[in-house]
Formats: C-alpha cells, structure tokens, sequence
C-alpha cells in the first residue's frame, strides 16, 4: 500500500508548524472543538490518537481526565515537536503508520484521529485495524477533510469569483472519480486522496461500525465576523467531515 511521509521534508514541515502555531488556524478554530463536542466522557479512558502529529490533541485528551494516550504518526519531526512540547507521564508518543496498527498488541476505550485519513491509500483496511484495538463498546472519532473539499485538482479556482474576488460558488472537479489527488500546497506535488461520501460511510460500516454520529464543518458567526477577510465565503462549503462510531459490544 502506498505510504507518503511529506511531513518530514524540512520545508513542509516549517510552514505546517508556522501554520498551526499562527493564532488564526483551521485546527483550533474550525476541527478542534467539533471534535471535542463529540467525543464520548473521556475520565479513566485508555486512548490511541491516530496521526498525532505535535501532540496538542493528546495534551487535551489528558486534561480531560484520559488515562493514558499513545499517539501514533509516521513522521520523526511531528513526534519530535509532540515529545519537546506537548509531553505528559501518561502521554506515550511512538512512530507507526497507520497501515500497520495491527502490529499493535494493546486495546483502547477510545481511538481518535484528527485530519489524518486524508493520506491512507485503502480507509477501509486502516478502520478495520482501528477495529480490531477497540474494546467492545469502545469508540473511533475521527475528522478528515470533505469530500467536496477533496474533489479539487489544484489547476482552477476552488471558487467560482465576481471581478472582486468575492467567492459567489465552490466548484467540484471530478467528484465522482476516487484515489489520488495531486495539487500545489506549500510543496508543488502535495498528495490526498478523494473518497466519495458513499464511500467514506461504506468503508466505515464494512470496517464493522455502527455510525453514531455525523458533523460538518462550519464557522461560528463570532468567528466569521471576527476575521471578515479571512473567512469570506466559508459559507459555501464544508472543509472537514466528522465521525463517531462505536464497535459492537
Ligand atoms: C494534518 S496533520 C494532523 C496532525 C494532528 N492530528 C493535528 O490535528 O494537529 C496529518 C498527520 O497525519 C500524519 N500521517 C500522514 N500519513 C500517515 C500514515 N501513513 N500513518 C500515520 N500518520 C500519518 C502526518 O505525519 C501528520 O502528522
């Protein structure tokens, strides 16, 4: 199965971390408390977080009252900035990509993964691995980017604009054709793949689990009229799409 491990090239690195450092940024705006919302009570749990990255998840689920939280990540540097700056006694921080969770011999109350799954080739054998660590009744809550946002090639426009530059539509390029997309993102040949919204709800239930709840990012009016300029037209499309699913019991 392909793997991409772009967080480790120095210069994607940098601008990923000037970006989730910078005050105004997607995660701590926009991702982050959708996802705290619908995370179960997290007193006592026995975590796995899935993609860490820099450890600001596991840093919350711990104050939270979790008991203990791996983070998993393919790349060095990201666990490298969790360990530095996002560390804790109950907070373990290992490098193991997600296609290889089931080399993992340990079980969780809860497993989450925060804008991760954009990058796994085959979602479908990652959850079913997922899965397969959870205890019975335990629960997966995940974000990943929106398959409306992810139907993108990077040649035109996400947005249809007026002369102003006012965004007026989103555009969709090729919704209906799955796998890899190419596109300019800090480093010209930055790589997601595209799943239909059939097929992200299809490799959830194949994986085994019941959907127990679906949310769609969208801004605060607060925020919005906080930074006009900034989030001009977010109203047209969500960026990310949420799950929290349970195993059988
Ligand atoms: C957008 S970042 C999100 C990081 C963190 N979850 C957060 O919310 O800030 C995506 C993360 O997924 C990780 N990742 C990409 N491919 C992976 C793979 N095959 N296995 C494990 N982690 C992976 C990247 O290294 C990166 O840390």
């Amino acid at each position: 199965m392909a793997q991409q491990n772009i967080y480790d090239n120095d210069k994607f690195f940098e601008s990923f971390k000037g970006l989730r450092e910078n005050e105004i940024n997607f995660n701590d705006l926009i991702e982050t408390p959708i996802l705290l919302k619908m995370m179960p009570e997290l007193k006592g749990k026995r975590m796995l977080d899935v993609g860490c990255g820099m450890g600001q998840h596991a840093m919350q689920y711990i104050a939270k009252g979790a008991s203990f939280v791996l983070g998993t990540d393919i790349s060095e540097k990201m666990l490298c900035y969790a360990r530095e700056n996002n560390a804790s006694s109950n907070i373990e921080y290992r490098r193991l990509p997600f296609e290889d969770l089931d080399k993992l011999e340990d079980s969780f109350d809860v497993v989450t993964s925060s804008l991760a799954f954009d990058y796994a080739e085959d979602l479908c054998d990652v959850l079913k691995k997922i899965y397969a660590l959870l205890v019975p009744g335990g629960k997966l809550i995940f974000s990943t980017s929106h398959p409306v946002s992810t139907a993108y090639d990077g040649v035109y426009d996400r947005y249809t604009r007026t002369e102003d530059g006012i965004r007026l539509y989103a555009n969709l390029h090729n919704y209906n054709i799955e796998g890899l997309r190419r596109f300019k993102w800090v480093v010209d040949d930055y790589e997601v793949y595209h799943r239909r919204f059939s097929t992200l709800i299809n490799d959830i239930v194949s994986a085994g689990f019941i959907i127990e709840e679906c949310q769609e990012s969208h801004l605060p009016e607060e925020i919005i009229s906080k930074y006009p300029d900034k989030f001009d037209g977010i109203y047209h499309q969500p960026d990310f799409i949420f799950f929290r699913c349970s195993k059988h019991i």
